[in-house]
């Protein structure tokens, strides 16, 4: 029986291989600077995707070099075997103009009759427990396999994460929307992820963020619209975890407040902070090095003269970068 659906969804594969040209798109056009970039970071196109199973290692490469993500980056290592997918996707794109690929897939759970379309895994890359949908012209975070622990959707047309987009995906450790469009991010969508350690949003449009869950270790949210005012007052003090904040080139007027002494790094250059607090980083009562690992504090591209302040830096292990004059 298991076999019979593995032979099933490899005649739809190779149908899907056949048929899949889908139209080449504005991509080169470039209406978005940023978004344009993208295409020299890019590894996977379906439409350069030969689906024969011989080059499947060639074909994904996961150290690509994307300088987008400067800090560790830890890829699991690749098998090359196919996560079985149990959804359909709402087709990004063309619908099917094969009868075949307009049925429910089947394979032994149940689909929504009404999603019609290509399955993620065929649409995306799914490489052990990864997705890869890098540059695949998706406008909503696809149905992804349960066992799924590292969610790839670069540069895509992505707007809106939904409160139901992770749902039930306790093991996904690392999510990376990189070069989006996304302007909100519902409350309760990444709030209870167990397992996530890596929140991965630069060049996005994002004003506020999401509740996030306790676990997080790396929050890169460069290049947005963050406001302060987006950015809830205890937002980061449950994070025991966290160790790199990266909010670089956003619209902060101040400096987030009750930081967790697990931060390592805290990246504010590029914006409109003006002002600090005296006890922002530092416990006045506490006259100790309370904050010995937070070793990276980028302030320098901000109107703030870091000199005004001249008692709020004593726990730390050096100075913040930026204006002292
Ligand atoms: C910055 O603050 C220091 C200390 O109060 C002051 O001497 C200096 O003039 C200030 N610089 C600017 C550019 O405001």
């Amino acid at each position: 029986m298991k076999l019979l659906a593995l032979l099933s969804l490899l005649a739809l594969m190779l149908q899907e291989a056949g048929t899949a040209s889908l139209p080449k798109k504005e991509r080169e056009g470039g209406e978005d600077q940023l978004h344009g970039e993208g295409d020299s970071h890019t590894v996977l196109h379906l439409r350069d995707f030969d689906l024969s199973l011989d080059n499947y290692d060639e074909v994904i490469d996961p150290s690509n070099n994307d300088e987008l993500t400067d800090y560790r980056d830890q890829l699991p290592k690749a098998s090359p075997t196919r996560t079985s997918f149990t959804q359909s996707t709402k087709a990004p794109r063309t619908p099917p103009s094969n009868p075949v690929m307009a049925r429910p897939m089947t394979l032994g759970l149940p689909v929504s009759p009404t999603s019609h379309g290509l399955p993620t895994c065929l649409i995306c890359v799914c490489l052990g427990s990864s997705v890869y949908c890098d540059d695949t012209d998706l406008e909503d975070i696809p149905p992804l396999p349960r066992t799924t622990a590292y969610l790839y959707a670069r540069f895509n047309r992505i707007s809106h994460i939904r409160a139901g987009d992770f749902k039930g995906l306790t093991k996904l450790k690392r999510i990376d929307l990189s070069s989006n469009f996304i302007s909100s991010i519902d409350d309760d969508a990444l709030r209870l992820l167990p397992a996530l350690q890596d929140l991965i949003l630069p060049e996005n449009k994002l004003a506020a963020l999401p509740v996030l869950p306790t676990g997080i270790e790396v929050l890169d949210v460069r290049l947005n619209r963050l406001q302060s005012a987006g950015i809830q007052p205890e937002a980061f003090r449950a994070l025991e975890k966290l160790q790199f904040l990266y909010l670089a080139n956003n619209l902060l007027d101040s400096i987030p407040r009750s930081l967790p002494l697990s931060l390592r790094s805290l990246h504010l250059q590029n914006n409109m902070i003006e002002s600090m607090q005296t006890d922002t980083f530092c416990d006045a009562e506490e006259h100790k090095h309370t904050r010995r690992r937070l070793e990276d504090i980028r302030l320098d591209g901000n109107p703030i003269n870091l000199s005004l302040f001249p008692s709020a830096y004593f726990c730390l292990p050096r100075l913040p970068t930026g204006r002292f004059v």
